[in-house]
């Protein structure tokens, strides 16, 4: 299984940290020192479902393949559209295809995890193309009162093509989750209504234990790393870039520091976007891809780690 071809969608508008310091008690120094991003795109008029199909028609016009030579679409988001239909059945509408399609949550692990569900599907069927996205407007989920978590989220899409191929491609991927952290990281909660009880509507915001989180990233990623090289044989030379889910760089770095890998290989692009979720490894693949930065052969590892609290990493020969 392999990836041919990459693409991605950004809403046009952008919340500068300027912007966010007439909201809450914040200002661009401490956004930028704590995480390192110095803006995000927001949606104004697009939803999940929109950002995705654009991201796919950039992946597959790349791929140079048409949407009904799709025999999968997997979505990976946690801010769907609505509950029903799925993001995924929504884009199979709109290419007006027939193919199996569902979403998949397993919130900023959600593109490594959708790449474990992808390849195990394809090698136990005769699937030959799939499109995996993962998409989010995660500011509508935003407590926008909260300088905690507001100035970290953003809006986008990235979508890759797989091919079911004897070339090497996707060697190995694991994945994980420790649900009793779910408190660290939390949003939603549909109260229960029927003719017995009702529950009062609760806040459905995002809240989070920015520290803990961080921890438990640092600790994750540096494991899931070791573990993909160990179970491929792979020496960490080897790799020529990390794509890590974009949550922060002070994150990224301190995993360099403690794998002694050069920084330059842990791909950043969170400047520009902040936090997309499920959406960051795709978005920047894509634009490694853009900038001409993927070469045939190279070894890259991509790790998502988040809200669950899951994680994973894959190791790609590109
Ligand atoms: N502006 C100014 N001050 C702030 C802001 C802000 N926006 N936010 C918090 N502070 C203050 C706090 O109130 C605190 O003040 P105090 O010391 O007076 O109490 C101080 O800054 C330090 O707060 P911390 O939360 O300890 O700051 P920290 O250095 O941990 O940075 C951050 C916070 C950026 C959230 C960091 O913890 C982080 O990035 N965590 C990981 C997030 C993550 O990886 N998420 C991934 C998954 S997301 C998903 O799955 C949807």
């Amino acid at each position: 299984m392999r990836i041919i071809a990459t693409g991605s969608y950004t809403p046009s508008t952008v919340l500068t940290n300027d912007f966010l310091e007439e909201l809450v008690d914040t200002n661009d120094e401490w956004i930028t020192s704590r995480t390192g991003i110095k803006e995000r795109r927001v949606t104004t008029n697009e939803n999940t479902s929109d950002l995705a199909y654009n991201a796919a028609i950039s992946a597959l016009k790349n791929a140079d393949i048409a949407p009904k030579d799709i025999d999968l679409i997997v979505v990976c988001t946690c801010t769907p559209d609505a509950f029903l239909p799925s993001v995924a059945g929504m884009l199979q509408r709109k290419f007006d295809i027939s193919c199996m399609a569902f979403d998949l949550n397993a919130a900023c692990g959600g593109f490594v995890y959708g790449i474990k569900v992808v390849t195990s599907l394809m090698a136990s069927s005769s699937f030959k193309y799939c499109l995996l996205v993962g998409s989010e407007v995660l500011t509508k989920l935003v407590n926008w009162e909260d300088r905690n978590t507001c100035i970290l989220f953003g809006d986008g899409a990235g979508a890759v093509i797989l091919e079911n191929s004897d070339k090497k491609g996707i060697e190995y991927t694991y994945c994980d989750a420790k649900g009793d952290m779910d408190y660290a990281l939390k949003a939603g909660g549909v109260p229960l209504s029927n003719p017995f009880y009702k529950e009062d509507i609760k806040d459905y915001r995002i809240e989070m234990l920015g520290s803990e989180v961080f921890k438990f990233a640092v600790n994750v990623v540096y494991k899931s790393i070791t573990k993909v090289l160990e179970k491929t044989n792979t020496n960490i030379e080897e790799i020529s870039y990390f794509v890590c889910h974009q949550a922060n760089y002070r994150i990224l770095k301190k995993i360099a520091k403690d794998l002694k890998v050069d920084e330059e290989k842990f791909y950043m692009n969170l400047e520009k976007y902040g936090n997309t979720s499920s959406a960051s490894i795709p978005i920047a693949l894509d634009e490694m891809n853009r900038k001409g930065l993927l070469k045939d052969g190279m070894k890259i590892v991509l790790v998502g780690f988040g809200a669950g609290l899951t994680w994973g990493a894959t190791l790609i020969n590109w």
